[in-house]
């Protein structure tokens, strides 16, 4: 298929387009660039032997969605462009909502405008909210964000269930991804977090380079069996791989599919640093912190359906994804940047 990959010079976007073109697929991106490089077109030109056809464009530029599907034939869409950084959408929520809904409804309707109505979205755990039940089936009901950032998932999910329900020639997969780290064994691509990071593998990496000096862990009295918070950590190419397999959902018919994508296992903080420390032989300083605001104890899915409707099942372990993102920090200290 030729696929249109937005957000694909991201962090999950990346690996998605390798996984692709490796699948035999053509791509063409199109990511604005405001948290990536387009180096990043470079690194998976030298893994796949394949350019992918590239435009620096805006989804919130309904003009430039139309010259780009004028242009190109596409039988679908993964939609990855968006803003994801939770405590800046808390204080800049008008930021999140412009960028990730009104642009999701220009590219719905540009879509729309060239009949081109297969879609993968990339939703994500945090729909759940704190969860009803751990582990997480699909019927787990929504539940009540904790930020901006969330709610644009949210949100954009009921939208596109409103619009596969209004026109059923539409195909629309909602991929619900709990936390995904990990990086292409090329040591080549991975995460490129702008300034400190917020997320927990990021933030372990650069202190294992030695740019940030300890963790903080964010609590150590959740209701968990060691205290600290409990994620199911999924590598990012078993991610991609997950979007490869959703392409099945593109058969005429299909209608709408919600899926989790995560592997089913609880790691806490501390088994994170941990694993990290025994798969990479270096050692992490830490020391407990105050709780994080919105921070739940655990969250951890049950991928079962994916498995029996996609015959998709994460396959990489905790400590090749701790492998695997310290080769990516080592070997590029600072990202992308030279
Ligand atoms: P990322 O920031 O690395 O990738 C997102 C890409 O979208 C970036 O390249 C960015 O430049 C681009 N982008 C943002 N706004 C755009 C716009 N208006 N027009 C065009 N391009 C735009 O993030 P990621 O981690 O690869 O996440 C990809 C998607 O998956 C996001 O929608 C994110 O919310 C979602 N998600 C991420 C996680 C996670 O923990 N990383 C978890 C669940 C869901
Ligand atoms: C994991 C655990 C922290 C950093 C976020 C978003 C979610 C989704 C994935 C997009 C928690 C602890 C973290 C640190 C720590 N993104 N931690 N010290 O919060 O599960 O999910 O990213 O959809 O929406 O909320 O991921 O990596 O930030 O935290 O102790 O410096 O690590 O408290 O228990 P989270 P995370």
């Amino acid at each position: 298929m030729r696929i249109l990959v937005t957000g694909g010079t991201g962090f999950i976007g990346s690996h998605t387009v390798v996984e692709l073109q490796q699948a035999g697929h053509e791509v063409v991106i199109l990511d604005n660039l405001c948290n990536s490089k387009e180096k990043v077109v470079d690194r998976i030109e030298a893994i796949t032997g394949i350019r992918p056809v590239f435009y620096k464009a805006d989804i919130c530029d309904k003009a430039a969605l139309e010259a780009v599907f004028d242009k190109e034939k596409v039988d679908g869409v993964i939609h990855f462009a968006g803003l994801k950084a939770v405590g800046e959408s808390v204080k800049k929520p008008m930021m999140y909502y412009e960028n990730n809904i009104a642009g999701t409804l220009n590219l719905l309707e540009v879509m729309g405008n060239h009949a081109c109505k297969n879609i993968i979205f990339s939703s994500s755990a945090t729909v759940y909210g704190d969860p009803a039940f751990v582990p997480i089936t699909e019927e787990c009901p929504k539940g009540t964000c904790t930020n901006p950032y969330g709610w644009t998932k949210s949100m954009i999910e009921q939208i596109m269930m409103d619009v596969q329900k209004a026109d059923n020639e539409w195909n629309i997969v909602l991929l619900r991804y709990f936390n995904p780290i990990g990086a292409h064994k090329s040591g080549t691509m991975g995460e490129n977090p702008n300034g400190i990071p917020n997320n927990l593998m990021p933030y372990v990496t650069q202190v294992a380079v030695g740019k940030l000096k300890e963790l903080g862990v964010f609590g150590d009295d959740y209701n968990t069996p060691d205290g600290t918070g409990v994620r199911d950590y999924i590598h990012v190419v078993d991610l991609a791989v997950g979007h490869v397999k959703a392409l099945l959902k593109f058969a005429p018919g299909s209608g709408l599919s919600i899926y989790n994508l995560g592997t089913g296992h609880g790691y806490s903080v501390l088994d994170v640093v941990k694993n990290f420390e025994e798969a990479t032989g270096v050692k992490i300083p830490y020391s407990i912190k105050p709780r994080r605001a919105g921070d739940i104890d655990a969250c951890y899915a049950d991928s079962t359906k994916a498995q029996k409707e996609l015959g998709w099942v994460a396959q990489r372990e905790i400590k090749e994804m701790c492998e695997d993102s310290w080769r990516w920090q080592k070997n590029n200290p600072n990202g992308y940047e030279d």
